[in-house]
């Protein structure tokens, strides 16, 4: 079966979906994306990341080509296309095709990417087997709360833990404060049990799985603060984790040479993995059928 992807109106063999060169997103980074687990052909929530799409679009003051019910269409006759039931769908927006000169060009129409992969899903061994993670200078932008597709510093920080045999790379601002992951949100559990995650600005991404893991650790009687924490809060910490729309809940079990708890996911790690499972099935409802 080819798989389709969606470009600007069209439905194309994956093969043949492209951009123009002058694309701003190719020439400057000019766009946002989200990505949006799918599980049992669902979207997982959706409106979340419409939400997130449409903040973004507005503070690059970015128009949608396509917004609302025609979007979510879009996205569920993607997954429906290319038959995905668990995966996910990535949607780009661009300021479209124009001559290459630094301001917004005038009458440029966005562009529209979306296309959509099947993912195994990890059984609870694999999901719950712990990464390491080490830590690198975050050299982001102010911005960080925008979903730009701008990646480069994280794509470097991801590089550099790969390089250095870890899974992910935690980002560390001037003040030793951990910001959040190269592309995921970082917690910690404290000797005391209160689970932490930093609040929101505009230094780290309002993650979409943070939302629904908030909700579920006050469900389950966690005690949340959301607050900074710094690389020697967390080094001492009984448990890490990193959520991400394609990590899900990850336990984190050494950060640099350090080890985290018993160097397995903890109790409030495993709890909250569990019932984010929980929260993804029962999501798969809402797919082609709406
Ligand atoms: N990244 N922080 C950063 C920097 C991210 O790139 C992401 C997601 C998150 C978590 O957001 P969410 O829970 O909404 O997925 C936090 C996506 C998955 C990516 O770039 O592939």
């Amino acid at each position: 079966m080819p798989r389709i992807t969606y470009v600007n109106g069209q439905y194309l063999p994956h093969r043949e979906a492209a951009v123009h060169v002058e694309d701003r997103g190719y020439q400057f980074a000019d766009g946002v994306y989200e990505v949006i687990a799918v599980r049992g052909g669902g979207l997982v929530d959706e409106d979340h990341h419409l939400d997130r799409l449409d903040r973004s679009l507005g503070e690059l003051r970015l128009a949608a080509p396509v917004s609302g019910q025609p979007l979510k269409f879009i996205m569920r006759e993607i997954i429906r296309r290319n038959r995905v039931r668990d995966g996910k769908v990535y949607l780009q927006i661009t300021r479209g095709v124009a001559p290459r000169d630094h301001p917004f060009p005038a009458g440029a129409e966005s562009s529209l990417v979306v296309y959509a992969l099947p993912v195994r899903q990890p059984d609870p061994e694999t999901g719950l087997k712990g990464i390491s993670v080490v830590t690198v200078p975050d050299i982001r932008w102010r911005r960080c709360d925008i979903k730009s597709i701008s990646l480069l510093p994280n794509v470097l920080a991801k590089q550099s833990a790969l390089d250095s045999g870890a899974g992910d790379a935690w980002l560390v601002d001037d003040d030793g404060v951990i910001t959040e992951g190269s592309a995921a949100n970082a917690w910690i559990v404290t000797k005391d049990g209160d689970l932490i995650t930093r609040h929101l600005d505009n230094f780290i991404l309002g993650g979409i799985t943070r939302i629904a893991v908030i909700e579920l650790a006050e469900k389950a009687g966690v005690r949340l603060v959301e607050r900074a924490f710094s690389v020697e809060e967390a080094k001492q910490a009984k448990e890490a984790f990193l959520t991400s729309s394609t990590s899900y809940v990850k336990p984190v079990v050494a950060i640099d040479d350090t080890v985290i708890g018993n160097g397995e996911a903890g109790e409030v790690t495993r709890g909250l993995y569990h019932a984010y499972e929980a929260h993804m099935d029962a999501q798969g409802a809402n797919g082609a059928a709406d």
